[in-house]
């Protein structure tokens, strides 16, 4: 039988509603994006985004019926992203997804948003078991062991900040703008992808990560060329936008090498698996995506990556993870909360 799975995810600074059928796959994808509300803060501001999706969920899901030519009433399952995220905002989705579900009589399914990034991949293409999976965004890092759907195994994660949040981070330090990662590899590429500052390269002998020390050794680093004026705390006028290229092409170097290396170790430790995928927000980043690929193929693995909109936050993930629930017969009640 086919089932059409509702799909709410409000974990951060994106307001998404998907509708998934479990016949014809997605049959829509709406997204409002809060970017520009953070933009002059250089960063998500947890009161504002949850205030956002209150005044936009109920717009964004009716858009995703309406895309998917289905009513509340044709919709079969309600998943909703409940952990992690910033509580506000995550509170918003499962209220709402609860009322869905209380009034409409649908069964309900909490979500792991995570674990909507681990198998976002699936979305477009089948792929085999088990395989490794890199997730990085700007809320975290992680490599994981997939065997099936919702089976995984964590082999390494951050100790602190995550490789999307380093981008953003260090493009902030340079004045360059919100969200750092696309603009990091735009201005990367004129600078020719080549690496001319070194920064240190983390050499835990675990398969965690760390980015914070990156952030720290690269802020150090234009201090000591004189590129940041540390009375001001702002990046010093005299730095040119080709330095600014070149630094935004080492810490993109940098941030490849440590995923590569990762993902080299963790293939030492588990032979056994027949593909890698490269998710969430930092897989939109072409240059590391083309490195990872070739790891694989180098490796006789298969490659994965979603498209740049599945990579980021969506609620397709979401649905494609609650579709799979149900099929398990993992429903929630209505004890369902956030965390
Ligand atoms: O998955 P996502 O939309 O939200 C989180 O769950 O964090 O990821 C957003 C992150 C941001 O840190 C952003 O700078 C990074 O993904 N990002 C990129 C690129 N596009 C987005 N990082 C590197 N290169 C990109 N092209
Ligand atoms: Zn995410």
């Amino acid at each position: 039988m086919n089932r059409l799975v509702l799909a709410i995810e409000t974990s951060c600074d994106e307001t998404a509603a998907a509708v998934y059928s479990s016949e014809k796959k997605i049959l829509s994808n709406v997204l409002f994006s809060q970017t520009e509300l953070h933009r002059e803060y250089g960063g998500v501001i947890p009161e504002l985004a949850s205030r956002s999706h209150l005044e936009k969920i109920n717009h964004i899901v009716e858009r995703a019926l309406i895309a998917a030519n289905c009513t509340l009433q044709n919709i079969d399952v309600v998943a909703v992203t409940k952990k992690p995220g910033l509580p506000g905002s995550l509170l918003v989705g499962v209220s709402f997804a609860k009322g869905i579900s209380w009034v409409y009589k649908k069964p309900i399914i909490g979500v792991d948003h995570l674990e909507g990034h681990i198998f976002s991949s699936f979305l477009e293409h089948e792929q085999p078991f088990p395989f490794l999976c890199l997730s990085a965004s700007g809320g975290h890092t992680a490599v994981y062991l997939v065997h099936n759907f919702g089976n995984f195994t964590l082999l390494g994660s951050t100790r602190d900040d995550a490789a999307g949040e380093a981008f953003d981070k260090i493009a902030k330090l340079m004045g360059l703008g919100y969200p750092g990662g696309p603009i990091i590899e735009q201005m990367a590429v004129q600078a020719h992808l080549k690496d001319y500052f070194n920064y240190p390269r983390s050499t835990a002998q675990s398969l965690d990560f760390s980015f914070s020390g990156l952030k720290t050794a690269v802020f150090y680093d234009l201090i000591a060329r004189g590129w940041y004026d540390v009375a001001k705390k702002e990046i010093s006028p005299s730095m040119t936008l080709e330095e600014k290229q070149q630094v935004a092409s080492s810490l993109l170097l940098c941030v490849n090498d440590i995923f590569v290396h990762k993902l080299k170790k963790a293939l030492k430790l588990h032979p056994e698996v027949k593909a890698i995928s490269f998710v969430g927000g930092v897989a939109c980043n072409k240059f590391i995506t083309k490195n990872i690929s070739e790891f694989a193929y180098d490796h006789k693995l298969q490659f994965a990556t979603p498209s740049p909109a599945y990579c980021t936050d969506n609620a397709a993930m979401i649905a494609f993870v609650g579709n799979y629930k149900a099929d398990q017969g993992l429903f929630d009640d209505y004890a369902l909360d956030i965390f």
